[in-house]
């Protein structure tokens, strides 16, 4: 194989990995630059009033605008947090302080509860803090079911689950494990329209907050055109490095409130104290101005790769056995909706194999059964809410290609793939 085999992937003694698991991505080249370059020129506390801290902020100031430009949104609308979780759960924290203020202006009794409408398929780092929310009585949560037809969670049925004292709406842009993308403008577009009505009805109004950690870098991420108030950026999943921000519109406008997690020195505006990481903000504004001058390259060949991807998967695995046992069994799921160009969430089943034991059968390629944070090996609860069957998402493997995939890489996963199952 030539070096070109290995452009997406990594070789650690004489192993050769195909990485097509979208948890992480690598970092780009030109982040490693910018990273090491804060590192070694601007590591001064950017607060202080050294040339070098002056340096350290200027950086800081560059990201932020470079994260901006990407979203289409201003630069005093970014924040810097540690990641995709942070992101989300002070979004979810600042929704609870809003209710409780809210209803303490408007003389509600104390037994008011706030209520968030979400879906069924987001991130734990959603789901997990929202759980947590209702066993300590904090919020009601209703979790509204996506459509097993399709993954998607239907406009209406947001709209359904709406009462008087929801106050937040959160939607995930895209699908983490089958890369499903969600109606985010339409939903948020009908519960603007709400807001008005409530406004003269006295009503709380509806924060509205998507997660776009996996969108980023493979579709347009306009906070403008969806509508949002808050957006969750994780750079780790656009070849950027550890480190998130969110996007919070019109920040330090009453209307669009946040409220701090933590508590401590001035940085952020107050809103995320602690001195910042430079290096890993500078690398993360890099990944951005990547995002924003190459996004339709990146697209055109994650496209290209995906599309081959499934067609030798389902042609090529097809033919491996008897058609009748096995072949007409290569699902790629929830494929009948549009789908970020890089998720590519397949099942085969009828298989014996678990999609844990076909990729150990597979110890070049390096790809998940799911998403990676949910380690428990059982079938995934979000394949399964999409509409795969329990026995398809017990054999489902989740695909990711990425900018630089190669079709000679996807031809070697498909035959790795082949032999694997093969081995029933
Ligand atoms: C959709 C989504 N949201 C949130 C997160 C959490 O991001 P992090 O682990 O960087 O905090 C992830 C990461 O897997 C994700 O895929």
């Amino acid at each position: 194989m030539s070096a070109d085999d290995y452009s997406f992937g990594f070789e650690i003694d004489v192993f050769c990995f195909f990485f097509l698991d979208n948890a992480t991505t690598p970092l780009a080249p030109e982040v490693v630059d910018y990273v090491t370059e804060a590192l070694t020129n601007a590591w001064a506390n950017p607060s202080s009033s050294t040339d070098i801290g002056h340096k350290a902020k200027e950086l800081i100031d560059q990201s932020r605008e470079k994260i901006a430009t990407m979203l289409n949104a201003e630069a005093s609308e970014i924040i810097f947090v540690s990641g995709g979780t942070e992101a989300n759960n002070m979004v979810l924290q600042t929704a609870l302080k809003y209710f409780k203020s809210w209803a303490g202006k408007s003389h509600k009794e104390s037994s008011y509860k706030p209520h968030i409408v979400t879906t069924n398929v987001e991130h734990d780092a959603i789901l997990l803090p929202l759980k947590h929310f209702e066993e300590q009585q904090l919020a009601v949560v209703d979790y509204v079911p996506v459509s097993t037809s399709c993954g998607q969670v239907l406009v209406d049925e947001i709209e359904k689950n709406i009462t008087d004292n929801t106050c937040l709406v959160t939607v995930m842009l895209a699908n983490n494990e089958t890369g499903v993308i969600m109606h985010v403008a339409d939903i948020f577009r009908k519960i603007r329209k709400l807001n008005e009505i409530r406004e003269m009805e006295g009503l709380c109004k509806i924060l509205l907050h998507t997660d776009a950690a996996q969108a980023i870098g493979k579709i347009t991420v306009d906070v403008k055109e969806l509508g949002v108030d808050y957006l969750t950026v994780v750079g780790h999943k656009f070849y950027g490095p550890r480190i998130g921000a969110l996007y919070i519109k019109d920040l330090g406008d009453a209307n669009i409130p946040l409220y701090p997690m933590f508590f401590g020195g001035g940085q952020e505006r107050r809103l995320r104290p602690g001195t910042e990481n430079t290096p890993m903000i500078h690398g993360l504004g890099c990944a951005a101005e990547l995002v924003t001058r190459n996004l339709k390259i990146y697209q055109e060949n994650m496209l290209k790769m995906r599309h081959l991807l499934e067609q030798l998967l389902v042609v090529r695995i097809f033919n491996i056995v008897n058609v009748e046992e096995f072949g007409k069994n290569v699902i790629i799921n929830c494929n009948a909706v549009t789908r970020l160009p890089n998720t590519c969430s397949v099942s085969f089943s009828k298989t014996a194999m678990t999609g844990g034991e076909i990729l150990s059968r597979c110890p070049e390629l390096m790809a998940s059964t799911g998403a990676a944070c949910h380690g428990t090996g059982k079938p995934s609860e979000i394949l399964m809410a999409s509409g795969v069957t329990f026995e398809d998402a017990r054999s489902a493997v989740r695909l990711s290609v990425g900018r630089e995939t190669t079709s000679k890489q996807i031809e070697r996963t498909v035959s790795m793939l082949k032999s694997a199952v093969n081995l029933l």
